[in-house]
């Protein structure tokens, strides 16, 4: 969606009456060496200047927490605001006109109508909530009590927006007063339908916990019953166009505070409102709730703009944990630095925190890395003194071991399991290459070829990254080069390819920049790529040598791709001519990768 329903010409206008430099320098000062100016992120604490902006190209780019943008996403990020809300910070700094009726489609008016009017209501309903908790109403007794009793501070209930739901109408009616319609109440989540067709309050009676996002919004809540009960004890409104609920985590929002505050080593991942209020105040700040479910990619990328370190610190009841140690894996797949905080059986971090922060402290000391973690879960499930038990133990312990990667580590907890079980480290090693053999039979392919597998991946990776770099950079020796043919699968890589094929086919000049008007926010992929356009990466003597290599690699790569769909045809076949075709065809690729080698 380029422009995101303003036509280009008005954007493009907007960013020629808005030069980076000059909006950059109103918030922090720039210091210029050479085609790039240097900054302090304003997005991260830090002592030494990684904040870079690119006057040529006119975007920017943090080496220090990989964010980078145009000139409406950095006003969109310093401002705290959205995209329409940059747009018009700029149209007003340069005196232009904001089209207002200049969106792609009427549709996309209707819904940008749509997401402020549910937001609006939400503000308005959190207010409302807020006003009931300290109004002096009677009604609200039971929930100031409860507040007390869970220990929170009036600066707490304050800092998080607590409120209070009294009962199921007056919120329906203040905000019909208000003048919002019925289906809007309905659409933004706070208001549900009764059997007989009123309008109620669906968290009636509640103590509420408003969710608000990283720009903050309030985009739903959280409610909870003050007594035990057959209902949920939690509700959260629904899902609407402002929530997602695997997109969000509770508390983002003064966790991107804290980041412009301080450095944050690491964030602290638990699972509930409480757990994450009663933590913020005791004084472990960095702290967000995934909000009760498994954690998803999203909420994996979304932490991961704030610290690659993670500490998951869930309930201390294995039952729970059991599904979620799968979930943790999503952050391992999203290259963060993972260690789970073992907690006292039967506890949350909500229960250890009211003992004393050091309590608390004492447990994060002792966080340890995914794998440990799990074989020390498999240990408090078995009774090692007992034969049986401490067979199975082993069994289950030795096939979480053989998984992990690092040979280095994988010998380190040999040794531990060794030691713990009295079993020699040669019969654990050897129980270990069994458990491997159990997986899956793997093709037999050229020696050579399955050592270039495993690299592969990571090669071609930056391969693509580095073609991609040089077309968006117009560096010369690139000119020639046509991405009509490259095979991508990753989904930022073919969005920039068709970027620079659709500039090319209309003779247009490529501006990267441009693509932050099309990629997501904070797209990783771009991010990696437009690194490569500093420290002369792209330039210097052995760019253009760099460049030869990573078409040579792609061509590699696609040739042995054909050559494995050869090898199963091949290993497939039951007819005689048929092989004998395949292995000519796969002769014939050989000799195309070796005159590659030789080049
Ligand atoms: P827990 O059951 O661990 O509750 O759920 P808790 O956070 O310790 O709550 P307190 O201390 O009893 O008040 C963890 C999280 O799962 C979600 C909520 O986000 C909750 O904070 N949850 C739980 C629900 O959405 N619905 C429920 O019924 C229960
Ligand atoms: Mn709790």
């Amino acid at each position: 969606m380029r422009g995101k329903g303003f036509d280009p010409e008005f954007m493009s206008a907007l960013k020629q009456k808005n030069d980076i430099i000059e909006v950059i320098s109103g918030y922090v000062s720039l210091d210029r060496k050479g085609n790039t100016h240097w900054a302090c992120c304003p997005f991260h604490h830090e002592k030494t200047p990684s904040f870079a902006v690119n006057e040529a190209e006119q975007f920017y780019h943090c080496f220090g927490c990989g964010v980078s943008g145009d000139v409406v996403r950095f006003v969109q990020e310093i401002e705290s605001t959205d995209f329409m809300g940059a747009v018009r910070i700029l149209a007003a700094r340069a005196k232009m006109p904001v089209p207002e009726s200049n969106f792609d489609t009427e549709q996309a008016v209707l819904l940008k109508k749509k997401r402020d009017t549910l937001a609006s209501i939400l503000l308005d309903s959190a207010r409302f909530y807020l006003s009931n908790l300290y109004g002096g109403e009677k009604q609200a007794e039971p929930h100031l009590q409860y507040i007390a009793n869970r220990k929170m501070s009036p600066t707490t209930v304050k800092k998080f927006g607590l409120g209070a739901s009294l009962d199921f109408f007056s919120l329906p009616e203040y905000l019909q007063d208000k003048g919002y319609q019925r289906q809007d109440l309905l659409d933004s989540g706070v208001v549900t339908e009764s059997k007989n067709g009123k309008l109620v309050d669906g968290q009636a009676g509640r103590l509420i916990f408003p969710i608000i996002n990283a720009f903050d919004e309030v985009v739903a809540f959280g409610g909870r019953l003050l007594e035990k009960s057959d209902f949920a004890k939690y509700k959260n409104t629904k899902e609407t166009m402002l929530f997602n609920k695997s997109k969000t985590l509770y508390n983002i929002n003064l966790l991107k505070k804290l980041k412009r505050e301080q450095p944050i080593k690491e964030v602290i991942i638990v699972e509930g409102y409480m757990d994450t209020i009663s933590l913020y105040q005791a004084g472990f700040k960095n702290v967000v709730a995934s909000m009760g479910t498994s954690l998803t990619k999203e909420q994996a990328r979304l932490v991961k703009r704030y610290s690659e370190n993670v500490l998951i610190s869930y309930d201390g009841d294995f039952a729970g944990q059991k599904a979620d140690l799968r979930g943790l894996e999503i952050l391992n797949d999203e290259h963060l630095n993972v260690r789970v905080v073992p907690m006292p059986e039967g506890l949350d971090p909500d229960d250890v925190v009211k003992q004393g922060a050091d309590a608390y402290q004492k447990c994060l000391d002792n966080a340890m890395p995914l794998v440990d973690y799990k074989i020390h879960a498999l240990e408090r499930k078995y009774d090692l003194s007992k034969t049986e038990e401490k067979r199975r133990f082993v069994a289950e312990a030795v096939k979480v071991v053989s998984s992990e990667e690092s040979e280095a580590v994988k010998e380190e907890l040999t040794r531990k399991l060794s030691k713990k079980t009295g079993i020699t480290f040669q019969a654990l090693e050897r129980d270990m290459r069994n458990a491997l053999k159990d997986k899956p039979i793997e093709m037999a392919l050229p020696k050579e070829k399955l050592a270039e597998t495993a690299s592969g991946a990571d090669q071609k990776q930056k391969a693509v990254r580095f073609i991609l770099a040089a077309k968006l950079f117009s560096a010369h020796y690139a000119k020639t080069y046509a991405l009509d043919g490259l095979s991508l699968s990753n989904e930022t890589h073919i969005v920039i390819r068709e970027y620079i094929l659709e500039r090319e086919r209309n003779g247009e000049r490529i501006r990267p920049s441009e693509l932050f008007e099309i990629l997501p926010e904070n797209d990783v992929e771009l991010n990696e790529i437009l690194d490569l356009n500093y420290g002369e990466k792209l330039t210097d003597e052995k760019a253009e040598r760099f460049f030869k290599d990573s078409v040579r690699t792609l061509e590699r790569e696609a040739l042995n791709v054909k050559m494995t769909d050869l090898h199963t045809q091949f290993n497939h076949s039951q007819d005689e001519t048929e092989r004998k075709a395949i292995t000519k065809q796969i002769s014939e690729i050989v000799k195309k990768l070796n005159a590659l080698k030789r080049k």
